[in-house]
């Protein structure tokens, strides 16, 4: 079937299987190896894109879903190569160690900030809980997104 979507801001159209994960699509056909495959089974987040703007695990999407629909993996955060005020959060609180968590990481943490720009710990913590990560203990992870809430919300004249 054909597909038209929008990836990282580029509309494009496609030939594909419908029922072709789109993990594979991204990975084999867009060449979007960002996106990370661990589990297999939607449990450990690794391969997290947004999708209209919900985290989704794209192991557990199939490409025929995505017709008509805007996907962001984590090259579209930064398409200038300027990384997102998320990210540097991510790097200035050491939220990155081997990395292979934290595009799916970070996609989870920019779709709740999309949704609800001055979240709680406790939904910071919500937001990321289908994200496993080995290295950091998620400390740090959410001490990045607490720190961006905490300068937006002292930047804004109304508080
Ligand atoms: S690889 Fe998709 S959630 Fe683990
Ligand atoms: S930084 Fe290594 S798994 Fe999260």
């Amino acid at each position: 079937m054909d597909i038209s979507f929008k990836i990282n801001g580029t509309s494009m159209t496609r030939k594909v299987s419908p029922t072709k994960r789109l993990i594979d699509f991204l990975r084999n056909d867009l060449g979007i190896t960002s996106v990370k495959e661990g589990c297999s089974e939607g449990e450990c987040g690794a391969c997290t894109v947004i999708l209209d703007g919900k985290a989704v695990t794209s192991c557990t999407v199939f490409t025929g879903q995505i017709d008509g629909t805007e996907i962001v993996s984590i090259e579209g955060l930064a398409p200038s190569g300027d990384l997102d005020r998320l990210q540097e959060a991510f790097v200035r609180n050491g939220a990155i160690q081997c990395g292979f968590c934290t595009p799916g990481m970070i996609l989870s943490c920019k779709a709740l900030l999309m949704e609800n720009p001055h979240p709680t710990s406790w939904e910071i913590r919500r937001a990321i809980e289908g994200n496993l990560c080995r290295c950091t203990g998620y400390e740090k992870i959410v001490k990045a997104v607490e720190e961006l809430v905490r300068w937006d919300n002292t930047e804004r004249p109304e508080r």
